[in-house]
């Protein structure tokens, strides 16, 4: 500083200590004054409007995912950016501790280390710029935080559009300008500010147009995950809906590799995974270690490591949220002792002596229950398929084997009784193939099989009536 300036900046303290006003009492009653204010609408804030309570924390929910409070929410987002970098990403203290550190130590030595008296703005083009740029950032990734930085569909295009945005300008942009003075050492002052202007222009007219299209993107898919997830096929009010509609929803997508009852400890019968042991999932040791909302997640995303794929819509699946939840009644109220099970309708309604059952009443039920998981359209087992009274009838590699009518020969009516029948990719050998159905049928199932395919298949009830041979009660 020359004596020219420092005589310059003495007289302008003179003049303003002379102009009057005190810090002691003068300025320090208008701050009292100014904070008096601010507390009063505080407590006015948190008498009438206050901030509604969170549900009460549960210590065992596995599932929870911790947010910050919206105002470090850019610290959360640039933690999340930043773990995509391929080596450095790894080691977070970096971007948890040492970033933020230098940041707000450069911040608190900024007076030590900028000491110029030049107070106009002109002068101080390179804090300015800093301040600009992290400031347009924080602001920027703010915004961004609820996008996520790999898409559902596994895309990772919005993850690098944000590090680019978040990450790569702001860096290139704060090496430049620290860099400008040196590019231009011979030149004037005047072209080094100007370029340190047009850098952080630049940067922040880059980063915001980049964070736009992000977000476009973002609101883009997730108007389209809304729109496929509007249909809601099942809606079931009581809870015994819940749990026959969950029951039914288990019984297509969970028997093949858990059983009807949750109960199957070694997989059979499911490619890829046969033999493998698992926890059967109607035991307290899954029940009651596993909440509602961890088990959702389990469902939702699967085991893929284990051989689980995806149920949930949000991940590839087929099911919506209601009916996962569907399945989650119907595992708690009818597997966990905590739960007591209300009366269920039987799955059919009993047969009486010469009643002769019909698709409609029984064997659909029957079929969707236990059948309909390994005989659907994707699923290979001899291209069977069960899904309705025509296929039943007429459709797999076997067809005119599977159902006769009148004869207890019928293929399925051997594969339901556990007994091997004929591969037919190979029909010169023994009989070797037995259909592995995970429990065995109950006697009172296999009965209705018999006696709908020993009386020709009847499709409604009226047809089944007029085969029936209701007993003439004795005179
Ligand atoms: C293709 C086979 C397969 C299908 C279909 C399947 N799962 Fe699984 N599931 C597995 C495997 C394998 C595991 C891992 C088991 C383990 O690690 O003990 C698993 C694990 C689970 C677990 C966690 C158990 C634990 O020990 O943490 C639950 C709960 C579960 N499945 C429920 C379901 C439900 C509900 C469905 C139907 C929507 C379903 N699964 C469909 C194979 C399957
Ligand atoms: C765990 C999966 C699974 C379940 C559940 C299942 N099946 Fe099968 N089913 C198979 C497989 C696999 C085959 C092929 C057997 C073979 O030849 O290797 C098969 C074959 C059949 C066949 C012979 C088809 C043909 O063309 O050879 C009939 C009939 C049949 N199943 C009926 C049923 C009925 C009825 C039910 C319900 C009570 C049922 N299945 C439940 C897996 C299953």
């Amino acid at each position: 500083m020359n004596d020219e300036t420092k005589q310059k900046i003495n007289e302008r303290y003179e003049r303003e200590l002379n102009k009057g006003e005190r810090f002691w009492p003068d300025s320090i009653f208008k701050d009292l004054i100014v904070s008096l204010g601010l507390f009063v609408l505080l407590i006015i804030l948190a008498t009438f409007v206050g901030v509604p309570a969170e549900p009460k924390a549960d210590p065992s929910d596995t599932s929870y995912l911790p947010r910050p409070e919206w105002y470090f929410l850019f610290l959360f987002k640039f933690l999340a950016i930043y773990g995509q970098i391929p080596v450095l990403g790894k080691i977070e203290w970096v971007a948890t501790v040492v970033i933020p550190g230098v940041a707000v130590g450069l911040l608190t030595l900024l007076p030590f280390i900028e000491r110029r008296p030049d107070r106009h703005y002109v002068k101080r083009i390179l804090p300015i710029s800093i301040m600009i740029i992290m400031v347009v950032g924080i602001v920027l990734l703010t915004l961004t935080s609820e996008v996520p930085t790999v898409a559902a569909d596994g895309s990772k295009l919005l993850g690098i559009l944000q590090a680019v945005s978040g990450l790569v300008i702001p860096t290139l942009a704060y090496i430049l300008l620290v860099s400008m003075p040196y590019i231009f050492k011979s030149s004037d002052r005047s072209m080094v500010a100007t370029s340190m202007g047009v850098t952080t222009g630049l940067a922040c007219v880059l980063m915001i147009v980049i964070s736009t299209v992000v977000l476009v993107l973002h609101s883009k898919s997730v108007a389209q995950e809304a729109e496929t997830a509007v249909e809601e096929p099942i809606v079931a009010t009581t809870l015994v809906d819940q749990i026959v509609a969950g029951q039914d929803l288990y019984a297509v997508n969970c028997t093949e590799c858990h059983g009807e009852d949750g109960s199957v400890a070694v997989i059979e019968g499911v490619e890829g995974l046969e033999g493998e042991e698992i926890t059967p999932i109607n035991s307290k040791d899954v029940l009651y270690t596993i909440t509602d909302s961890a088990m959702y997640e389990v469902i939702a995303y699967g085991r893929p490591n284990a051989g689980m794929t995806p149920f949930g819509k949000a991940y590839g699946g087929e099911l919506s949220k209601s009916e996962i939840d569907y399945m989650i009644t119907f595992m708690r109220y009818m597997w966990d002792d905590r739960f007591e099970a209300p009366k269920i309708k039987p799955l059919f309604p009993a047969l009486v002596d010469g009643e002769v059952p019909s698709y409609d009443v029984h064997i659909q039920p029957i079929v969707k229950r236990y059948c309909v998981s390994c005989h659907r359209a994707g699923k290979t087992n001899n291209n069977y398929l069960m899904t309705s009274y025509e296929e039943i009838l007429t459709t797999g590699d076997n067809a005119d084997k599977n159902i006769i009518p009148g004869d207890e020969t019928s293929y399925l009516l051997q594969v339901i009784q556990e007994q091997p029948i004929m591969d037919p990719e190979k029909p010169d050998e023994e009989m070797i193939r037995v259909m592995p159905l995970t429990n065995p049928l109950k006697p009172n199932v296999v009965d209705v099989f018999i006696r709908w395919i020993m009386n020709g298949m009847p499709q409604t009830a009226e047809d089944a009536a007029k085969l029936s041979v209701t007993p003439t009660p004795a005179p």
